[in-house]
């Protein structure tokens, strides 16, 4: 069976757009492909010096993934953390990925040139984690040799990188990789914030996905529309509440929805039935996760289970990797 693999990194609180745009495409994609999902700590540290906040962020990424209906009898749940071979392999990977690959990398060329903006020298406040960033993908996906790895589209580049490197290793070494295909969804329409632009906490027009029922009706109030009256026909094509019911309804009910816009439905009735319909769908996934929050010891138990599975795997791939360079 071909396996997919994906790293999820640990920061923050989960937003609507982010279930909408991976965790429920990557829950589907999980039912076909053996899988692997795991939690990049590791890579959060790049961004994120606050110890309670990362150990926050996981628990609460752990629990909405379990609570969204992520199947470990088919999936790998991790932390990278608690995977050690990963790292060791990092310094494999680190001595066949060239440093001029590196230097092209979108994140750190960034930095860079916002360095150069503003009159700093080229390296200010660089990390050689930033700079490595890539390596350490590399590593979290060849150590378990899946063949797709589903992203979103900024991570093109990554894989671009991974692909570079096990290429490689085959050629230094012996073929052991097989080069991971992304599966970047172009089709899937992003949900956008509030206010039309993309969603994102630094925008504050982001949805908490596992808000209060309240907080979300509020937040869905937030939705900017047009200044149509009730009784005045509704645009669908412009219309970020009408994108918003894309996201959750069925063709059935889509059909539905664009009746209502035709018959003029007034912008605070459209906005109640977009609560009633996106509650549906999140409600028993809320309840689920506020009962995984108040059990963090579950969420332990099922993660040390799928670490004690990855760990066993990774050595077994590390040995090999390692017999084939001489170590
Ligand atoms: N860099 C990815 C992101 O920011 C997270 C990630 C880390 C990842 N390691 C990975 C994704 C390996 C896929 C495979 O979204």
């Amino acid at each position: 069976m071909d396996s997919s693999l994906t790293g999820i990194t640990t920061t923050g609180t989960p937003h609507l757009g982010n279930y909408v745009g991976a965790i429920r495409p990557a829950i589907e994609l999980s039912k076909k492909y053996k899988s692997y999902l795991f939690l990049a700590d590791y890579h959060s540290l790049i961004k994120v010096n606050d110890p309670n906040l990362i150990k926050e962020s996981s628990l609460k990424i752990a629990s909405t993934w379990l609570a969204c209906g992520l199947d470990t009898s088919n999936t790998l749940f991790y932390r990278q953390s608690k995977v050690p071979q990963i790292l060791e392999l990092n310094w494999i990977l680190s001595c066949l990925a060239s440093k001029g690959l590196l230097n092209r990398a979108h994140a750190y060329k960034a930095a860079v040139d916002s360095n150069k903006d503003n009159n700093n020298d080229d390296d200010y406040g660089i990390s050689h984690g930033l700079f490595s960033y890539p390596v350490l993908m590399s590593a979290d996906i060849l150590m378990f040799n899946p063949k797709y790895v589903p992203v979103g589209k900024d991570q093109k580049q990554h894989l671009e990188i991974t692909r570079d490197i096990a290429d490689k290793f085959n050629k230094t070494y012996k073929n052991f990789f097989q080069l991971p295909e992304p599966i970047i969804d172009e089709s899937l329409e992003l949900l956008i914030g509030t206010d039309g632009r993309k969603m994102s906490k630094s925008y504050n027009n982001s949805i908490d996905l596992f808000a209060s029922e309240k907080v979300l009706q509020k937040s869905i109030n937030k939705i900017k529309t047009d200044s149509k009256e009730p009784g005045e026909k509704k645009g669908t094509n412009d219309s970020i509440i009408f994108q918003y019911f894309n996201h959750f309804c069925n063709e059935n009910e889509i059909k539905s929805v664009e009746r209502d816009f035709e018959d003029g439905i007034g912008w605070g009735d459209a906005k109640k039935k977009l609560f009633m319909k996106i509650n549906e769908e999140i409600s028993p996934l809320r309840n689920k996760y506020n009962e995984l929050m108040d059990n963090p010891r579950l969420v332990e138990e099922t993660l040390e289970d799928g670490e004690e599975k990855a760990r066993k795997e990774a050595l077994e791939n590390l040995n090999q990797i390692k017999e084939k360079i001489g170590i």
